[in-house]
Parts: C-alpha cells; structure tokens; sequence
C-alpha cells in the first residue's frame, strides 16, 4: 500500500473478527517499530503482543469497553520513565518515544490490512499489575491488533488549515 493510502486507511476500529495475525505481519510490524526513532535513540519501550486469551482477558477487564476482549491480539507498550532522556525542564521524553513507537506499529499494521485503536483510558497502576510490570516501566498505550469486523464511520477531523500552517 502507498505510504498516504496507508495514512488515509487507519482509523481506530472497535470491532474485531477472532482471525489471528499472521507471524508474517507481526514480524513486519517489529521491523516497523524497530526503526523508530527516538530521543537520543534510547528506545525507552518494549512492546508485547498479547495473544494469550486469559491474559488478554485480564487486559479487556481492565479497560471501560467489552469489544477489546474480541481482538485476537492486544499491543501493548511500556515506557521507561528514568532510562529516556530528559528535556532541559527535566521532563522525561518518554511519552513522545513511546508515541512515535506505537505509532510506526498502527501504520505498519494499516499496511497489512490490520486494524488498531489506540487505548490509553485506563488506570496505569492497575495494567502495570496485569502485566507483571513495575517503576519504572509503566503500560502507557494498549491497542487490539486483528482484522476489522466494521466500516468506521466518518467522523469531522478539524479543519486542516486550523491544525497546519506554512509561515
Ligand atoms: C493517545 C490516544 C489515546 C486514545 N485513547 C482511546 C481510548 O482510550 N479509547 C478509544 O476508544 N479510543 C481512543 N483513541 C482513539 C481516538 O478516539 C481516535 O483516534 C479519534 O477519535 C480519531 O478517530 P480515528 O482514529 O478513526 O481517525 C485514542 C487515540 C490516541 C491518539
């Protein structure tokens, strides 16, 4: 697919067939995000893709919609707050890597005729637990990974020249 066919398919999908991912698109998907950049190219994330059902389960259960436990994968991303670099203020960069990393794994998984949704309304403290992480990692973004079983509708994006200016 063209790299702006790619761009103009994603959207966040919230119905899932139980078909799993193909070990041939998961193995793209790791190459995608092993060439994003990052600060100071720390890398401060691991990513894991869920596929265990129970785990999976436990995941679903932690978030507020019922459709994440149909997706046959779940990705989920954990950042590094202390080993990332640091703006001048102090503030770790983390959440900016984790954002490019994430990211590079939505449009790659476009790309492969998958679908995402990118999930981060949940309570951090209780995924960490469910993942069996701890300080200073932290599960900063989840999304499901599997065939779409709908048509997004469309939906108002703001108004491009609001959002982009050439000055
Ligand atoms: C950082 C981030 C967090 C998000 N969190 C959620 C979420 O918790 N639940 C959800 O259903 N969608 C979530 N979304 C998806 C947005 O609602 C969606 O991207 C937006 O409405 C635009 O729709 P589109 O992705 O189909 O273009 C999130 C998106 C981003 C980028």
């Amino acid at each position: 697919m063209d790299f702006y066919d790619v761009i103009k398919n994603r959207r966040s999908i919230r119905n899932y067939k139980s078909d799993p991912v193909p070990q041939e698109s998961l193995q793209r998907i790791a190459e995608a995000v092993y060439f994003a950049p990052s600060a100071c190219n720390m890398k401060p994330w691991k990513i894991k893709i869920v596929t265990d059902p129970e785990l999976r389960a436990k995941i679903a259960a932690n978030y507020t919609q019922a459709w994440l436990a149909e997706a046959p994968a779940i990705a989920v991303i954990m950042g590094n707050n202390k080993q990332c670099w640091e703006r001048f203020e102090g503030d770790p960069i983390v959440q900016i890597d984790i954002g490019i990393a994430m990211e590079h794994l939505v449009l790659a998984a476009t790309a492969e005729g998958l679908a995402t949704c990118w999930i981060c309304a949940y309570e951090i403290k209780k995924m960490n637990a469910v993942m069996d992480i701890k300080d200073p990692w932290n599960v900063l973004a989840i999304s499901p990974l599997g065939y779409s079983d709908a048509v997004p509708k469309d939906i108002p994006y703001k108004d491009l020249n609001k959002i982009f200016e050439v000055i």
